[in-house]
């Protein structure tokens, strides 16, 4: 067990359990529905490319920069950068951080909603309900939305009442290894059918001229988003952590993961959208951008399971669209988690009331996005694209130029005793404190100068 202070404020039960919290954080719709349509819009392998680089440059390290934090202090974002330094411009980056989770909680509720609905979808259409199953995958309907919403948000709150341990890491253990296992057979279905391949080339084959400052900004967006970095989730998660664990390994394990569960989404989804051009389904806008947009695989996966047909369609569709529901949910937690923790920590409020008031504020802000979902792009830029690169930014800044590598390798070294003689030391301090930096800096500041060009 973890730490030497009395364990009010909750500790994870164990490595893997951390491990299975830290990626079932990292992954959810991010992985399933975020990186496959913006990576479609961006050029496909291009985006690939540019996406993978950026996650291990600056992702990573960033990554082990939040959980350090967070070990070393116990404390939810807002907490530990005053713990750690008096300067009031990280106060500031540590309501960033809340203010982005419950922004982004807002939308995020909406589609893993969707996720349920279609789960729906697909019991109605394989039962012959056509009708019903036209009535439940209705993104536009408001009142559906609203309702399926508040359902999903109650959950949340549920799990994040029952504590770290007993809510958030039971959830985890056995329902993510089943989704990958369902994604890899339905990538080898998906790859025997028309059109497949020349999803599978737009893929893997990148066009680099297609790389531009946008399709730069929304692969380090995406980096962000789906490794759950820049909003001090892993800050808050890092503060439950056992002084035991080895960070740069626990870390490396989450990255790997989620990359490779975004990965095999595009193996699926990228053969399955062009699967569906061959048979005459209208994809891409006479300019290339893609038609159904944020909806869009909400759109292509229902065609695939309908197109597989009988029960064998029925087992995977409803399958595919519970298990990305609950890869949404242990995202869900996390997002919740950080405000919560803020308000438990600094305010001395209990948790149970703590994660009903807050998660309350973010339920009736979801209401407004359930009526009219053209702002879930509007919200996602701001604190998704923009906001977590900051919050990222923020971080790195903070644990090379405050808090100091110094004090970082301290921390990093419990758990991890040989550290000084390896060569992750040295490196790493040169990506926290130069690359990391530079490169999120240079990024949003370019991305600022061509807006206003
Ligand atoms: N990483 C989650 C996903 O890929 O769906 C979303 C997310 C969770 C983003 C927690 C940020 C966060 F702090």
């Amino acid at each position: 067990m973890a730490t030497s202070k009395p364990n009010i404020r909750g500790t994870w039960n164990s490595k893997i359990g951390f491990i299975l919290a830290a990626a079932g954080s990292a992954v959810g719709l991010g992985n399933i529905w975020r990186y496959p349509t913006v990576m479609a819009e961006n050029g496909g392998a291009a985006f690939l490319f540019i996406y993978a680089m950026l996650v291990f440059i600056v992702g990573y390290p960033v990554m082990v920069a939040e959980l350090s934090v967070g070990r070393r202090t116990q404390k939810n974002p807002v907490g530990a950068f005053k713990a750690l330094s008096k300067n009031k411009i990280f106060t500031i980056a540590g309501f960033w951080c809340v203010l982005c989770g419950i922004a982004i909680l807002s939308f995020y509720v909406i589609i893993a909603g969707w996720t349920i609905s279609y789960f729906f979808e697909q019991i109605f259409f394989h039962a012959g309900l056509h009708d019903w199953a036209a009535w439940v995958s209705d993104t536009e309907n408001g009142w559906l939305n609203a309702a399926v919403a508040i359902m999903f948000m109650a959950v949340t709150i549920t799990i994040v009442l029952g504590g770290v341990s007993q809510g958030i890491e039971r959830a985890v253990r056995l329902l993510m290894p089943l989704l990958v296992v369902i994604i890899g057979i339905l990538i080898v279905y998906v790859m025997f059918q028309p059109g497949a391949s020349e999803g599978l080339t737009e893929y893997l084959v990148p066009d680099f001229s297609a790389i531009n400052t946008d399709l730069i900004l929304a692969a380090m967006g995406q980096a962000f988003f789906s490794l759950s970095l820049g909003m001090g989730a892993l800050i808050t998660y890092g503060s439950y952590l056992s002084k035991k664990e080895n960070i740069p390994e626990a870390a490396a394990m989450v990255t790997v993961f989620d990359v490779g569960i975004a990965f095999m989404a595009g193996l699926l989804i990228m053969p399955t959208i062009y699967m569906a051009q061959a048979q005459g389904v209208v994809i891409f806008d006479a300019d290339g951008n893609l038609v159904a947009g944020t909806a869009l695989i909400f759109q292509v996966l229902p065609e695939l399971f309908h197109e597989m047909g009988g029960l064998i369609g029925l087992i995977f569709g409803a399958s595919f669209f519970f298990l990305l529901s609950i890869a949404a949910l242990t995202s869900a937690i996390s997002l919740l988690e950080v405000p919560t923790s803020y308000v438990i920590d600094e305010h001395g409020i209990r948790r149970k009331k703590s994660a009903i008031l807050i998660g309350g504020i973010i339920t009736i802000i979801a209401l407004f996005v359930a009526f009219d979902t053209s702002l879930i792009g509007t919200i996602d830029f701001i604190f998704s694209v923009i906001g977590l690169p900051l919050g990222g930014l923020f971080v790195s800044i903070f644990l090379a130029y405050f808090w100091k590598t110094e004090n970082a390798r301290l921390e990093l070294e419990k758990g991890f005793d040989d550290i000084n003689s390896t060569i992750f030391w040295p490196v790493y301090k040169v990506f926290i404190k130069y690359i990391c930096p530079v490169l999120i800096a240079a990024i949003l500041i370019s991305t600022i100068v061509e807006a206003i060009r």
